[in-house]
C-alpha cells in the first residue's frame, strides 16, 4: 500500500465519545479478501452483478441527462425526494400491501441512511433498542453511533419470540424494537404470521415502536407472502418501515427509504438535512425513470427465477459440505442461509482455511449484540450461478476435511 500523504506528528484532536463503542465490521473486511479474483464467495449480501439492468439503467441516466431534463437533474433538489420516485416507490408498496402515499416518504441514500437519522431522532445515549438476537450489523452499529445500547431478543428458527419481545421492554425501558421480519440478515428466518400478528398487537398495547426493515422480501423463491408489520393492527400507526432500491434494482444507485407517520416526518427531515441536505438528484431521478419505463414485477421474477435456482443449489450441497452433525435452514427467500458448525467448531478459524482454496462465507460472531455462538456462519447464494455454487461447496468440504484431519 501507497503510505499516506497526509500524516501529521501533531496529537490529533480526542475522538468524540461516541464512536467508542462503534466496532469496525469484520463483515467489510471480509468481503475485501473475497474480492480477490477466483474466491467463490459465500460471504456478501451482494445482487448478482449479470442481473442488474444495466442498459435500462443507462437509457434512464441518458434520459434524465437530457437537453432540457439535466438541469434539474444536476441541481440542488428538495430534501424528502424527488416527488416522481416516491409516487413511484408508493405506488408499488400500496400495490404489495403497504398503503403508502408520497407524502409519507422521506427519500434516503440508502435503507442504511435511515438507520442513521432514525438513531438520530430517536435514541438519546444510553437509550436501549431491542434487536433481533443475532441482527443486522450495520444497524448495530448506527444504534452505537448514536450510543444506544442493543438489547438483544431471543430468537428461534422463526425469529422473535414475542414473549421475550415484551418481557425484555419492560425489563429495559425500550422505546423501539428494530427487526428484518421478512428473510433476515443474517439468518434468513421469515417471522410467520401469527407472531406478526403478536408483535403488532404488543406495539400497540404497551407502546413500543417497530422499526420493519425490509430489504427483502420481493425476493420470494416459495411460499406466500406475509403481510408488512406496518398493516397489522396495532403497528399501523407506531412502525417506521424501512426498504430500499439495493435488492431488486441496484445498490450502486444508493437509494432507500423510509415510510413514517406523520410525527416523525418533519424530524427525520431535519435530520437529514443536517446530514447531506439531499439524496443525489440525479441518482433519483434516473431510478423514478427506471421505475416508471420498466416491467418491474417482470424483473423481480427474473431474479427470483435465478436466485431461487441457487439457493437450492446451495442447499443441495450444504450438508455435505460441512461437518456431520452441522445444521442449516432453508429459507424460501432472501439471500442468506444460516448455519451451525457442531458445538467446539470455531467458524472463523473455518474461514481462515476455506479462504486458503478461495472459498468464503461469513462467521455468524460479528452479528451478535450479545455473547456471540462461534460455530454459526452465514452462507449467501446470489453471487455466483449454481455451477460455481457447486464448485465452492466442492472447496469447502475439502476445507471441513482439512480441518476435521487437523482436529480443529
Ligand atoms: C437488513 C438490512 N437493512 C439495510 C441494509 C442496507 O441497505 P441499503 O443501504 O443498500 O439500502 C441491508 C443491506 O445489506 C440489510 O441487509
Amino acid at each position: 500500500m501507497e503510505p499516506s500523504s497526509v500524516t501529521t506528528r501533531a496529537a490529533v484532536p480526542p475522538l468524540a465519545a461516541r464512536l467508542r463503542d462503534v466496532k469496525s465490521s469484520p463483515v467489510r473486511e471480509i468481503l475485501a479478501l473475497t474480492a480477490r479474483p477466483g474466491v467463490i464467495s459465500f460471504a456478501g449480501g451482494l445482487p448478482a452483478p449479470e442481473l442488474f439492468d444495466a442498459a435500462g439503467i443507462r437509457a434512464a441516466y441518458a434520459a434524465v441527462l437530457a437537453d432540457g431534463a439535466a438541469g434539474r437533474s444536476l441541481q440542488y433538489s428538495t430534501t424528502e425526494g424527488d416527488p416522481a420516485l416516491r409516487e413511484a416507490v408508493a405506488a408499488r408498496l400500496t400495490v404489495r400491501g403497504l398503503p403508502t402515499g408520497p407524502d409519507d416518504l422521506l427519500i434516503c441514500s440508502g435503507s442504511q441512511q435511515a438507520l442513521t437519522l432514525l438513531a438520530t431522532v430517536l435514541l438519546e445515549p444510553g437509550d436501549r433498542i431491542l434487536v433481533e438476537e443475532p441482527s443486522y450489523l450495520a444497524a448495530l452499529q448506527a444504534f452505537a453511533l448514536a450510543g444506544a445500547e442493543a438489547i438483544p431478543v431471543p430468537c428461534d428458527e422463526d425469529g422473535l419470540i414475542v414473549e421475550e419481545v415484551e418481557r425484555l421492554a419492560t425489563a429495559h425501558g425500550a422505546k423501539l424494537l428494530y427487526t428484518v421480519p421478512t428473510f433476515h440478515n443474517p439468518t434468513g428466518r421469515t417471522l410467520p404470521l401469527e407472531r406478526r400478528r403478536a408483535l403488532a398487537a404488543l406495539a400497540g398495547r404497551t407502546g413500543l415502536w417497530l422499526v420493519e426493515d425490509d430489504p427483502y422480501s420481493e425476493l420470494r423463491y416459495a411460499g406466500d407472502p406475509l403481510p408488512a408489520l406496518a398493516t397489522l393492527p396495532g403497528a399501523e400507526d407506531r412502525t417506521l418501515a424501512l426498504s430500499t432500491l439495493s435488492k431488486v434494482v441496484a445498490p450502486g444507485l444508493r437509494i432507500g427509504w423510509v415510510r413514517t407517520p406523520e410525527e416523525l416526518r418533519r424530524p427525520l427531515t431535519v435530520a437529514k438535512q443536517a446530514a447531506d441536505l439531499h439524496s443525489s438528484t440525479v441518482d433519483q431521478a434516473a431510478a423514478a425513470h427506471w421505475l416508471a419505463h420498466t416491467d418491474v414485477d417482470a424483473h423481480v421474477a427474473v431474479l427470483c427465477h435465478e436466485y431461487g435456482a441457487r439457493r437450492d443449489a446451495l442447499l443441495d450441497g450444504l450438508a455435505a459440505a460441512l461437518p456431520a452433525g452441522s445444521v442449516h435452514n432453508r429459507p424460501e427467500g432472501g439471500m442468506f442461509v444460516w448455519a451451525r458448525l457442531p458445538d467446539g467448531w470455531d467458524a472463523a478459524a473455518l474461514l481462515d482455511r476455506a479462504l486458503q482454496r478461495d472459498v468464503a462465507f461469513v462467521p455468524g460472531f460479528p452479528f451478535f449484540a450479545g455473547p456471540a455462538d462461534a460455530a454459526t456462519l452465514r452462507l449467501s447464494f446470489t453471487a455466483h450461478d449454481a455451477g460455481e455454487i457447486r464448485e465452492g461447496l466442492g472447496r469447502l468440504a475439502d476445507a471441513v476435511a482439512e480441518a476435521e484431519s487437523a482436529g480443529s
